[in-house]
């Protein structure tokens, strides 16, 4: 999989990529991710990218021209399966959407700035917009930082364990279950004697009936679907 992601804060989005999962899923050649800074795109020579909106109010546009001539360019380079804008107004995202953003090959993140992007950015380039949750960031570096994230680690071979992503909350509408590891008994705390049987069948009936107790009383919205 490919990921370009237009941003005006490129330094913002390279730690996210430089360490941990993300950084051995590229240094494993199975994704590769390429920052692009929207002012070098920008024809004004103070490499201006945004703008007062038209109708007067208050905070900036982001222009349509640098990000057209950003998105032309590598459009013309490759074809991509989805151009994304990352945005509190797009569908908030979950794990299904996760799930079939991994099977594509390449895809664009816009990060939106200011009071958004001209809305004819919106119109003539974008195939998709993406909240992460019902809250406004200062930036959508950061949202697109967490879209990649969950969706690489779904790359058959980012994660050591390929059935560990099959069994995170959501994956089944269902949240996880609770896990525990040494010691089995801290201070007087003891580990549920049934993960400690040996009996497999057993376990995985404590965690299935676990994880619906735990969607139950946290989350039943997930079970009504
Ligand atoms: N940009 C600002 N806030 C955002 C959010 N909640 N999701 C996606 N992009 C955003």
């Amino acid at each position: 999989m490919r990921i370009d992601i237009l941003t005006i804060l490129p330094q913002l989005l390279s730690g996210p990529f430089s360490d941990s999962i993300l950084q051995r899923a590229q240094n494993k050649g199975l994704v590769e991710i390429h920052l692009h800074d929207i002012r070098e795109y920008s024809r004004d020579k103070h490499h201006k990218v945004d703008d007062y909106a038209f109708g007067g109010g208050a905070g900036m546009v982001m222009q349509i021209d640098p990000i057209y001539r950003c998105v032309e360019v590598l459009k013309s380079e490759r074809e991509y399966d989805e151009v994304i804008y990352m945005t509190p107004d797009g569908h908030r995202l979950d794990q299904k959407e996760c799930n079939e953003l991994s099977l594509k090959k390449n895809l664009m993140i816009l990060a939106g700035h200011y009071k958004g992007v001209d809305e004819r950015v919106r119109e003539l380039l974008i195939t998709r917009e993406i909240s992460i949750g019902d809250y406004v960031l200062s930036g959508g570096e950061l949202a697109g930082a967490v879209l990649s994230d969950a969706v690489i680690r779904l790359i058959p071979g980012v994660l050591n364990d390929e059935t560990s992503a099959l069994s995170d909350s959501f994956q089944d509408n269902l949240l996880s279950p609770p896990v525990y590891t040494r010691p089995a008994n801290y201070k007087g705390h003891k580990v549920p004697e049934i993960l400690t049987s040996g009996n497999t069948r057993a376990i995985e009936e404590w965690r299935h009936e676990k994880s619906l107790e735990r969607t139950k009383a946290r989350r039943p919205d997930l079970l009504e679907d």
